[in-house]
């Protein structure tokens, strides 16, 4: 039994498709937002009350773009997120998280999942059924692992000993809208893409180096 009624918009823009998130507790009205990389004014008409914080799932500059503008408008925000990543913040606002920890917005449960691999400092969140996944899964693949603060082998084990791990039919909603639809199921997902065929961490280095390889030819 749940008494979780909640919602989820969903906005695409920023600098690469990004996508943010609204999430409401319909019961409370409380609200929070996934990433700040969508304009503050393309959001703005569909808050239904002031958000009381913005998860960041990762600190690469597209996912925090507009916060700045996010704490002007709304001076009680809080911001929560790796605790490695507490230097990008202003420390009033910053709320660290560890892997694990469980929050709650109105009668919302969220869950951090740390998901180390794309960035150092990646984090999935998990509210009921649904996993906001930044930049570490996305619809028909992975995140990739060519910057600084990436490592391939913390990404297979963050994907396939963590998020796999979750019931299949948990949807994803990812940081960026590369994929056929705007989000899946977990089990779905895994039927569409090569790269979450591996079977084991050798495999997926080398799904990854020949994804790599295939995309400079096309691009
Ligand atoms: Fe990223």
């Amino acid at each position: 039994m749940t008494n979780t009624d909640f919602s989820v918009q969903s906005f695409k823009g920023g600098f690469d498709n990004n996508f943010s998130y609204i999430v409401t507790c319909m019961r409370t009205g409380a609200e929070i937002i996934i990433d700040a990389a969508i304009e503050l004014e393309n959001i703005k008409p569909f808050f239904k009350s002031s958000p009381s914080a913005i998860f960041v799932t990762h600190t690469h500059r597209d996912h925090i773009a507009y916060i700045g503008s996010y704490i002007n408008n709304f001076p009680e925000i809080n911001i929560v997120g790796h605790p490695e990543s507490k230097n990008n913040f202003d420390n009033n606002k910053f709320i660290p998280v560890s892997d694990g920890s469980k929050m709650k917005i109105g009668n919302l449960k969220i869950k951090a999942i740390f998901t180390p691999g794309h960035y150092f400092d990646s984090i999935c969140y998990l509210v009921e059924n649904i996993l906001f996944t930044g930049d570490t899964l996305f619809v028909g693949r992975t995140g990739r692992t060519i910057s600084a603060g990436s490592d391939i082998n913390n990404l297979y084990d963050s994907v396939y000993n963590k998020i796999f791990k979750l019931p299949g039919d948990t949807y994803i909603y990812p940081g960026h809208d590369y994929g056929e639809v705007p989000s899946i199921k977990i089990e779905e997902n895994r039927k569409i893409s090569d790269l979450l065929q591996a079977e084991n961490k050798l495999d997926f280095i080398d799904k990854m180096d020949k994804y790599e390889k295939n995309r400079k030819i096309g691009s």
